[in-house]
């Protein structure tokens, strides 16, 4: 029934605005990050993943989310931060419409291994749905081959809450897939 009501919201968004989801194919731009990006990112990162923690709140009960999860805003927003001070910011894009951000991107490479990984990313909800998710990652994957990456790897949620992640990761072609479960009990 939650999964239903929250399929009902996603799509509810995803066709929220059609015009606006047209212009912003047009106008976006994405970019490297610049020192006054960093609590504009923080604060879409904060309410894309508002859904995210609803649902799973719903799923593991209050008493397990919130011995877990009470400050998943403080914590999410830390690691953004800290992406965005490592290698004087070189391991985030963001992008920009009209002068405003309004989605981000963090990765890393391993030089060793070659294969890079796509971090925390997001688009604010007003602006998801419009192709800036898949402009962000086509834009990282050219600088990551610049950087001699042969593969890259992200990992995410299997929940309903993530369908949108999962189908934006495969649109941008990520066809290898290796799922895992986690179980929680109360003892
Ligand atoms: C994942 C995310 C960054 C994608 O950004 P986006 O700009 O919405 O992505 P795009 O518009 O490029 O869409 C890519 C595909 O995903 C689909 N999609 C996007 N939002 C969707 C939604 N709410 N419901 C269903 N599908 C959705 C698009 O329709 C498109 O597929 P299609 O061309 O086959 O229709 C964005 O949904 C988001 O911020 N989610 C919340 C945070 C998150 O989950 N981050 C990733 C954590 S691992």
């Amino acid at each position: 029934m939650a999964a239903k009501k929250q399929q009902k919201q996603v799509e509810s968004l995803k066709h929220k605005d059609k015009r606006r989801r047209e212009r912003v194919r047009q106008d976006v731009a994405i970019r490297d990050l610049r020192a006054g990006d960093v609590e504009a990112i923080v604060a879409i990162a904060v309410a894309a993943w508002e859904p995210i923690y609803a649902h799973r709140r719903k799923v593991m009960g209050d008493a397990l989310f919130e011995r877990l999860y009470s400050d998943w805003r403080e914590r999410k927003a830390a690691e953004v931060r800290s992406a965005c001070a490592r290698a004087a910011g070189a391991d985030v894009c963001v992008a920009e419409d009209a002068g405003r951000v309004v989605g981000f991107i963090t990765f890393t490479s391993d030089d060793v291994t070659q294969v890079a990984e796509i971090g925390n990313n997001a688009v604010h909800p007003a602006f998801q749905g419009g192709g800036i998710g898949t402009a962000m990652y086509r834009h990282v994957f050219a600088k990551l081959k610049e950087r001699g990456m042969r593969y890259v790897q992200v990992t995410t949620g299997g929940d309903p809450a993530h369908a949108p992640a999962r189908r934006a990761y495969e649109k941008a072609g990520f066809t290898i897939q290796l799922p895992s479960v986690t179980y929680y009990r109360e003892l």
